[in-house]
C-alpha cells in the first residue's frame, strides 16, 4: 500500500498486510507456543500502524510485505481483502479458579484423540453412556460416506438421560420452566418427575396413538417442558421425532410432516412470546391441509394445553382427529412403559434445515453416535457437571436445542433451563434477573440475542448478583467487539467462552477452544474439536495452508459420531451435497477419501484457530437461523404477479444478516404496493415470520449473464453498498445502474469493503 520501501513511511495501515513468510514465523512464534502462557489480555502480535514519518514495524517486515503485490486468491478474495477484516485480537487466558473444576483439563486429551488413535479415541465417549449391549466395531466403513458407529451396540437415549440418573438424581431439577410472564412462577421437573412423565406419554403414544418403533411423528411446539417429555417419550420407544421451530408455518410444517411420513402431530394451543399470545393450534389444520395435498395423511393431532385446565385456541378441535394429551394421559396415570433398546444406528430424530434446493433436507441423526458425540462434547466443552444450572437460550426446534438442551445436558444429569419467550422480554435485565434467581452458571446463546441484549441494556449485567463459570455462543461469527461485551459485561471478566462452530447436520461442535485449556480469541471459534481433522481446501481441492492467509472450504477429514446418517429419503442428495465435492474414489472404502464438505467459507491461521467467514452455498444466517434462498424465492413466485425473484442476504447491525427480496414482475403488470404486500404474505405463510425479508424492491429486470442466469452477487453488492466487481460479462450490463439507482437514490455513496461472506455470496461452485 502506501508504504515507503526505504523508510517504512506510509500512510495507516493494517497488521494483516504484513503477514508474508516472516509475518507467520513471527506469529507463530508469539501466538502458538507462548500464547498460553502469556498474561491475560496482554496483546498478542504487534500492532502494526504506520504514521507518516514514523514507522512502528521492524523494517524487515515491510520489506517482506513490498517484496509482492497481494496476491489474488480462492472466491476472488485477496489476501488484503481477508486481512482488512481480519484484525487479530488479544488472547485471553481462561481463570485458575474455571481451569481447577473443569471436566477437560488434561492435556494428554489432544494425543488420546489424534489420528493415529482414530476412531478408537471416540470409545471415550461412548462410555459415558449406559450401554445394554456394548458394541463390538467401533466405526463401520464399508459403505462410505454412509458411516456406522458403535456397531453391534446397543442403548435407549431416554434411559441414558432420565432413569438412569434416578439412583443418585431423583430429587434433582431436570428441567426449569420459565415462563415469558414474569409474574408466572417457574416450574422444578425433577428427575423423578421426569421420568414419570416421560413414561405416561411415551404410553400415550404407543396404547393411545398406536406409534411404534421406527414411525416419524412430527412436533410443532414452542419452548414448553412438554417439548422434551415428548421428544424423550419417542426416544423411549424409538419414534423417530421430527421437531419443527415453533416459529415456521403451519404449511412449513405440513411440507415437513409430508416428507417424514408422519401420521400423527404434536402441538400445543398457544403459548406466549414477546409480550403477545400465539394461538399456535391455528397452523395445525393448515399443517394437516398441506400434509394431504403432499399425499400425507395425518390421522391424529395431539394437542397439550399450555394451561392444563384451559383450553387457549381459537381453533376448534376437530372430531376424532384432535385430541388433547391432557384428557389423554388420565388413563396413563403412573403408567411405566419399559425403554426399547434400539440398536446404535437406528434413526433418533429428523432435523430440517435449508440447502441450496427449495426443498428442505431431513438431516437423520443416529442414536448412539450421536448419544455419545453430544455427551462428551457437551461435558468436555461445555463443562456440564451434574451440580451446574445450565441454560441455552436457543429454541429447541434448532438442533442447538436438541444436542445441547436436551441429549447432552440430561444424559449428564444436568439442570437444565428452559425459557418460554423472548431475552429482551419485558427489558433487557430479564436473562439476567433468571440467571439470578436460578443460580445459574453456564450460559448459551447467539451473537443476535448478545448484540440485542447488549444494544438494549449494555449496563443491564452488572445490576444483577449472577455469576457464570462458562459461557457459549454459537450460529454465527461474533465481532470480537460482541465478544468483549459479552466476556467482560455478561461474563463479568471471570467466565470461560466458547465460540462453537458446527452445523444442523454435524450433530455437535467441530471447532472451539477447550475452555480450560485453550486460551480464548475473540473472534475466531478456535482450534478442531478433539478427534475433528478439518483441513480448508480451495475449488480444485488444493489445500489452503495456514501461511496462504486465504479463505477457502472447510471440510473435515474424517468421519465422527456426531455426523448425520443421511438425508431422509434421499440418500443421493446426502453424497452429492457433503462428500462429491472432494472425493477421490467414489470406489474407495477409506474414511480418508471422504472429506465432509460443509460449505463454510474459513481461514486457518498459523495459530492454528479457524475464523469461520460464513456460508457459501444459497444460504442466508439470519440470527443464527439457516433460511435457503430457494425457499424464499419460490415463496415469492407464488405470487401470480413475480415473474423472477432473487433473495440476497443484507447485513444488519443486529440479526446478522436479512434477506433482501429483487422482484421482476410479469409483462404488463404495474409495480403496486400491494405486489409487495403479498410477497411478504406468501413468506410469512410458507416460511414463517422470521424470514420477513428487510426489503422488497421491484425492478425492472434482473442482472443477468448470457445464459439467463441471475447474478445474484451484484443484487448483493447493490444491497451492501459495495463494489459490484465485473459486470461486463453480464447481458444486461445497464440494468445495474438503474437498479444501483432505485435501491441507493441516485447520489453515489462510498462504497463499503463489506463481509466476506456477502462477496462469496452467489458466487458459482
Ligand atoms: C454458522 C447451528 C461462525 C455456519 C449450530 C454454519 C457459525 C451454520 C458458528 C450452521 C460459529 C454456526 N461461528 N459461524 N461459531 N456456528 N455457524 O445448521 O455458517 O443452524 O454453517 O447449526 O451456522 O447453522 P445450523
Amino acid at each position: 500500500m502506501l508504504i515507503d520501501e526505504r523508510t517504512g513511511e506510509g500512510a495507516l495501515f493494517c497488521l494483516g498486510l504484513f503477514r508474508g513468510d516472516a509475518g507467520s514465523r513471527c506469529f507463530d512464534a508469539c501466538l502458538h507456543r507462548d500464547a498460553p502462557r502469556m498474561q491475560p489480555k496482554a496483546p498478542c502480535c504487534f500492532a502494526v500502524f504506520i504514521f507518516k514519518g514514523v514507522s512502528l514495524v521492524p523494517k524487515t517486515l515491510v520489506k517482506k510485505h513490498t517484496e509482492g503485490k497481494p496476491r489474488a486468491k480462492k472466491h476472488g478474495l485477496t489476501e488484503a481483502q481477508i486481512a482488512v477484516h481480519w484484525k487479530e485480537e488479544a488472547y485471553i487466558r481462561p481463570p485458575a479458579r474455571f481451569i481447577a473444576q473443569a471436566n477437560l483439563n488434561d492435556n494428554y486429551a489432544l494425543e488420546r484423540f489424534s489420528e493415529k488413535h482414530f476412531p478408537e479415541c471416540f470409545r471415550e465417549y461412548a462410555e459415558l453412556l449406559h450401554w445394554d449391549q456394548y458394541w463390538h466395531t467401533t466405526l463401520d466403513t464399508e459403505h462410505p460416506p454412509f458411516w456406522k458407529w458403535f456397531v453391534g451396540g446397543r442403548l435407549n437415549v431416554a434411559y441414558n438421560c432420565v432413569d438412569r440418573h434416578l439412583a443418585k438424581y431423583k430429587n434433582k431439577a431436570a428441567l426449569i420452566f420459565v415462563p415469558e410472564p414474569e409474574e408466572e412462577n417457574h416450574i422444578v421437573i425433577t428427575y423423578q418427575e421426569l421420568y414419570r412423565r416421560v413414561n405416561e406419554v411415551a404410553a400415550v403414544l404407543q396404547g393411545f396413538a398406536g406409534l411404534q418403533k421406527g414411525d416419524r411423528v412430527t412436533i410443532h411446539m414452542p419452548m414448553i417442558p412438554e417439548l422434551p417429555i415428548t421428544m424423550l417419550a419417542c426416544a423411549r420407544l424409538g419414534i423417530i421425532h421430527s421437531v419443527v421451530f415453533g416459529g415456521f408455518s403451519g404449511e412449513a410444517c405440513g411440507l415437513r410432516a409430508a416428507d417424514s411420513g408422519s401420521r400423527v402431530l404434536i402441538y400445543v394451543d398457544g403459548y406466549h412470546r414477546n409480550g403477545r399470545w400465539v394461538d399456535h393450534k391455528l397452523s395445525a389444520d393448515i399443517a394437516v391441509e398441506t400434509a394431504k395435498k403432499e399425499g400425507q395423511v395425518i390421522d391424529k393431532v395431539l394437542v397439550w394445553k399450555r394451561y392444563h385446565h384451559k383450553y387457549t385456541s381459537d381453533a376448534p378441535m376437530i372430531m376424532e382427529r384432535d385430541f388433547f394429551i391432557d384428557d389423554i394421559l388420565k388413563d396413563y396415570r403412573n403408567a411405566v412403559v419399559p425403554p426399547v433398546s434400539m440398536e446404535s444406528e437406528d434413526p433418533l430424530f429428523l432435523m430440517y434445515t435449508s440447502g441450496t434446493t427449495g426443498k428442505p433436507k431431513g438431516c437423520q441423526h443416529r442414536t448412539g453416535g450421536y448419544l455419545a458425540y453430544v455427551t462428551g462434547t457437551a461435558k468436555y466443552y461445555q463443562d456440564i457437571h451434574p451440580e451446574d444450572v445450565y441454560w441455552c437460550l436457543a429454541d429447541i426446534g434448532w438442533i442447538t436445542g436438541h444436542s445441547y438442551i436436551v441429549y447432552g445436558p440430561l444424559a449428564l444429569a444436568a439442570t437444565s433451563v428452559i425459557y418460554e419467550g423472548v431475552p429482551q422480554f419485558p427489558d433487557a435485565g430479564r436473562p439476567w434477573r433468571i440467571a439470578e434467581r436460578l443460580d445459574v452458571n453456564i450460559f448459551h446463546t447467539s451473537p443476535t440475542a448478545i448484540r440485542m441484549l447488549r444494544k438494549a441494556g449494555a449496563e443491564e449485567p452488572k445490576k444483577h448478583n449472577y455469576r457464570f463459570k462458562h459461557m457459549t455462543t454459537v450460529g454465527e461469527p461474533i465481532e470480537p467487539e460482541v465478544w468483549r461485551w459479552y466476556h467482560e459485561v455478561v461474563g463479568k471478566g471471570e467466565a470461560v467462552i466458547v465460540d462453537t462452530w458446527w452445523q444442523t447436520e454435524t450433530g455437535g461442535f467441530l471447532c472451539t477452544t477447550k475452555p480450560a485449556l485453550d486460551p480464548m480469541k475473540p473472534g475466531s471459534a478456535g482450534p478442531a474439536c478433539l478427534g475433528i481433522y478439518p483441513v480448508i481446501w480451495d475449488e480444485e481441492g488444493k489445500e489452503v495452508a495456514s501461511s496462504d492467509h486465504a479463505a477457502g472450504n472447510i471440510c473435515i477429514r474424517n468421519p465422527w459420531p456426531g455426523i448425520m446418517q443421511t438425508i431422509w429419503g434421499d440418500p443421493h442428495r446426502f453424497v452429492n451435497q457433503y462428500y462429491k465435492k472432494y472425493n477421490k474414489n467414489a470406489q474407495s472404502k477409506d474414511w480418508r477419501d471422504w472429506p465432509y464438505y460443509a460449505a463454510d467459507a474459513a481461514v486457518f491461521p498459523p495459530d492454528g484457530y479457524y475464523r469461520i467467514l460464513g456460508r457459501v452455498d444459497d444460504v442466508i444466517n439470519v440470527a443464527g437461523h439457516r433460511l435457503g434462498t430457494k425457499e424464499l424465492e419460490s415463496a415469492c413466485l407464488t405470487v401470480p404477479e413475480v415473474a423472477e425473484a432473487a433473495v440476497v442476504p443484507i447485513v444488519d447491525e443486529v440479526k446478522g444478516r436479512i434477506p433482501e427480496i429483487y422482484i421482476s414482475l410479469k409483462p404488463g403488470v404495474l409495480p403496486k404496493k400491494q405486489i409487495v404486500e403479498k410477497v411478504i404474505a406468501a413468506i410469512e405463510t410458507m416460511i414463517g415470520k422470521i424470514a420477513r425479508p428487510k426489503r422488497i424492491h421491484i425492478v425492472p429486470d434482473m442482472p443477468k449473464t448470457r445464459s439467463g442466469k441471475i447474478m445474484r452477487r451484484v443484487l448483493a453488492a447493490i444491497s451492501n453498498q459495495m463494489d459490484t466487481g465485473d459486470i461486463t460479462t453480464l447481458a444486461n450490463p445497464d440494468i445495474v445502474e438503474q437498479v444501483r439507482q432505485l435501491v441507493q437514490g441516485r447520489e453515489i455513496m462510498p462504497l463499503n469493503e463489506g463481509p466476506e461472506d456477502i462477496k462469496l455470496f452467489g458466487d458459482e461452485r
